[in-house]
């Protein structure tokens, strides 16, 4: 049986990772580490928790003593490594948080593999989560691919750009079995309410407005959370170490075309009439050096492990909303308490 650590599987991406494996590799045994930020939430894995393959450990990565003893304790075959403050918003208010986990916290991470590996790294792989967002921001031509030079503009991207050099300089300096993911914005169920289509669904329900930064017109390419878990499962297993995989869905939207889908889908939804929702769009003060553009190229992904997306954006947005619509618990739990502080620190000031 291999022992497999996920980092950050109480969060968005992560639950959806360790749901996967955890189902689909009844021989591995997943462990599940995360810190329980405001945007780990054990209730993500509520049909996990009680299956013989699955454990969850409390644990900060930026505790470096706690991270080794454990590495040693568990004998990790391979490492998952999710974990991150993940907001560009938060990022912005307080960036030193985004140092010390994403950039100490791999740093950490990687050391204790390290020492538990030492030599023996034969079938073993510490593949490194990251975003497109380290490559920068696009004009309105070209994609990223695996070769574009990175150039990172958010505290949050400087922090992933820094910790995917770490996880390259550790397989090219110290032949640590490494591999890197750069994929694009995900959505689906499970996300923390700050990121833009939860936000958004989240205001809509509650007919609050729906803060549109600048004019807009900035440009995201989504991807069902689904796909990204399928595509970090085949990237494990199949992943050449040294290499980098971009992951995206070739599914660009203009984020005021985004806003006003959903706007028609909930007026639908809801049994409003049309053009109701989206007479709470609001155009609120501009995210500070917000990048306009974000486009993957993941053609090396698609030709050298099969990988394709499986779901059209219109039906995966249409099953995100259901599945909002259908968890009110879950929304109601995660919005109450420190979020409505965080709300008004956000949005009060634009
Ligand atoms: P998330 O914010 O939903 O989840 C992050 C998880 O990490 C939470 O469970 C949190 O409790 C945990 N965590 C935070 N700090 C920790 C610490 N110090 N020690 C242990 N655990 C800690 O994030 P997400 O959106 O699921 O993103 C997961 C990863 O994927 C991140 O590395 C992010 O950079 C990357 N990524 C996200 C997207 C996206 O669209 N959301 C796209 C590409 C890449
Ligand atoms: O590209 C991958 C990245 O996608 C991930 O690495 C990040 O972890 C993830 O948060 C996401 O970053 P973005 O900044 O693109 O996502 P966010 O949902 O915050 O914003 C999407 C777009 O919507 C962006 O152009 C900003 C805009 N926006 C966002 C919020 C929260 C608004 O107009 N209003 C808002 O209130």
């Amino acid at each position: 049986m291999k022992t497999i650590l996920i980092t950050g599987g109480a969060g968005f991406i992560g639950s959806h990772v360790v749901r996967l494996f955890v189902n689909k590799y009844p021989d591995y045994h997943i462990v599940n580490l995360d810190k329980l930020t405001y945007a780990g939430n054990l209730a993500n894995l509520k049909d996990v928790e009680g299956k013989p393959n699955y454990e969850f450990v409390k644990f900060d990565i930026v505790d470096a003593a706690a991270i080794q003893k454990l590495f040693l304790e568990k004998q990790f075959d391979g490492v998952i490594h999710l974990a991150a403050e993940s907001h560009v918003d938060r990022s912005i208010s307080n960036p030193s948080e985004f140092v010390f986990t994403n950039v100490i916290g791999t740093v950490n991470l990687l050391n204790a593999t390290r020492t538990q590996w030492k030599d023996q790294t034969d079938n073993k792989l510490f593949y490194h989560i990251s975003t497109d967002e380290v490559y920068g921001s696009l004009s309105n031509e070209g994609m990223f691919t695996e070769d574009t030079a990175y150039d990172p503009h958010s505290p949050y991207s400087a922090s992933k750009a820094s910790s995917d050099h770490f996880v390259r300089a550790y397989h090219d300096t110290f032949g640590l079995p490494t591999l890197v993911s750069n994929c694009s914005n995900n959505y689906g169920s499970f996300q923390f309410p700050e990121k833009l289509i939860p936000l958004f669904i989240n205001n809509i329900r509650n007919k609050r407005p729906l803060p549109v930064y600048g004019k807009g017109e900035n440009i995201r390419d989504w991807l069902w959370v689904e796909d990204h878990a399928r595509a970090i499962d085949v990237i494990f297993h199949q992943g050449k170490p040294g290499e980098t995989y971009n992951i995206g869905g070739h599914n660009e939207w203009k984020n005021i075309d985004l806003i006003r889908l959903m706007c028609e889908i909930m007026d639908r939804k809801l049994g409003h009439s049309s053009g109701t929702s989206a007479q709470l769009i609001t155009y609120v003060k501009d995210r500070a050096g917000h990048d306009l553009r974000y486009a993957i190229d993941s053609t090396k992904l698609q030709k050298d492990l099969g990988w394709i997306p499986s779901l059209q954006f219109e039906e995966g947005l249409e099953k995100t909303i259901d599945w909002y619509l259908h968890n009110e618990e879950w929304m109601n739990n995660v919005t109450s308490g420190d979020y409505q502080k965080y709300y008004e620190k956000q949005y009060q000031k634009r």
